[in-house]
């Protein structure tokens, strides 16, 4: 139990990506707190964490809002006590993908501030208890897409997983004197097959294109899956990543090579 003993706070936990994190955590031994502002399906994920043997607990939280952010760290410190691991996975396209010029100031910000802001802010919060424990966590979730674009366009996307790789930089350097490891965590494409209410739609016909070109770009030519991504990012939260920070690990069936 890899995991024994932390709190593992995950935000955009209710489904998909974050879901199967705060489960690696809680099938490590972590208690967990299962954030998103999607309230019930946080409850939901928390509930079969619990049923399934696990610790966790779900909180409210919407990343892009100082007030919330606050109020949710106060709420997730009630169950298990300080948050020892905090991973910034909420976030997502916000807006159809689009030629960079024809994007909407709105659509430009939405997507800055649940990426980028959403991850500073909620570093903001976890951060003094960690240095108090002089012991922590934060992993940032970036993406391959800005190292390799798509055949489609996502410019604000990009831009702000870039300022989530700077902030991950940033954060590292300061924080590894505490014994804070801080670093990013960049899939592949994993997208469901079902389930994909709420995603930015695109075509059969594009989503299929973009699938066979990564795929044929992967060194392991399969596609991606949840439980891919959740070792990855349960090792760096782990004691045996103690010396790993201000990195970016692609975990992309060998996508991006460098
Ligand atoms: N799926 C992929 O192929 C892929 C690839 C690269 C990077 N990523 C990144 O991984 C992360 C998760 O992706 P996913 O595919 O699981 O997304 P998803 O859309 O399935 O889940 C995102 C979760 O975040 C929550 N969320 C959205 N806005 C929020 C906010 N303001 N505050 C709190 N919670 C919020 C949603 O309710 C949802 O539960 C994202 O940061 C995404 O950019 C995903």
């Amino acid at each position: 139990m890899a995991l024994e003993g932390k709190v593992a706070l995950v935000t955009g936990a209710a489904r998909w990506l974050g879901r199967g994190y705060a489960e690696a955590f809680a099938a490590r031994g972590a208690a967990v707190i299962v954030a998103d502002i999607n309230a019930e399906g946080a409850e939901a994920v928390a509930r079969d964490i619990c049923n399934a043997g696990g610790r966790a607990a779900a909180v409210a939280v919407d990343v892009a809002s100082e007030s919330s952010v606050e109020a949710a760290f106060a709420e997730a410190r009630k169950p298990f006590g300080e948050i020892s691991i905090l991973v910034n996975n909420a976030g997502g396209l916000f807006a159809p993908t689009q030629a960079a010029e024809t994007f909407s100031l709105d659509q430009w910000s939405k997507a800055i501030a649940v990426n980028l802001t959403g991850s500073w802010l909620c570093a903001r919060a976890a951060i003094p208890a960690m240095k108090a424990a002089r012991w922590g966590r934060i992993i940032n979730i970036t993406s391959t897409t800005l190292d390799y674009g798509l055949p489609t366009e996502m410019a604000p996307y990009i831009s702000s997983k870039g300022g989530v790789m700077g902030l991950t930089r940033a954060l590292a350097r300061e924080l590894g004197r505490f014994d804070i490891t801080v670093n990013a965590v960049a899939p592949g494409l994993i997208q469901p097959k079902v389930g994909r209410e709420g995603r930015v739609s695109l075509s059969e016909e594009k989503l299929k294109s973009i699938f066979d070109l990564v795929i044929a770009n992967q060194c392991i030519p399969r596609q991606g899956e949840v439980a891919d991504l959740a070792g990855a990012v349960a090792f760096l939260a782990s004691d045996d990543a103690r010396f790993i920070t201000g990195q970016v690990l692609n975990v992309d069936g060998g996508w991006a090579l460098k």
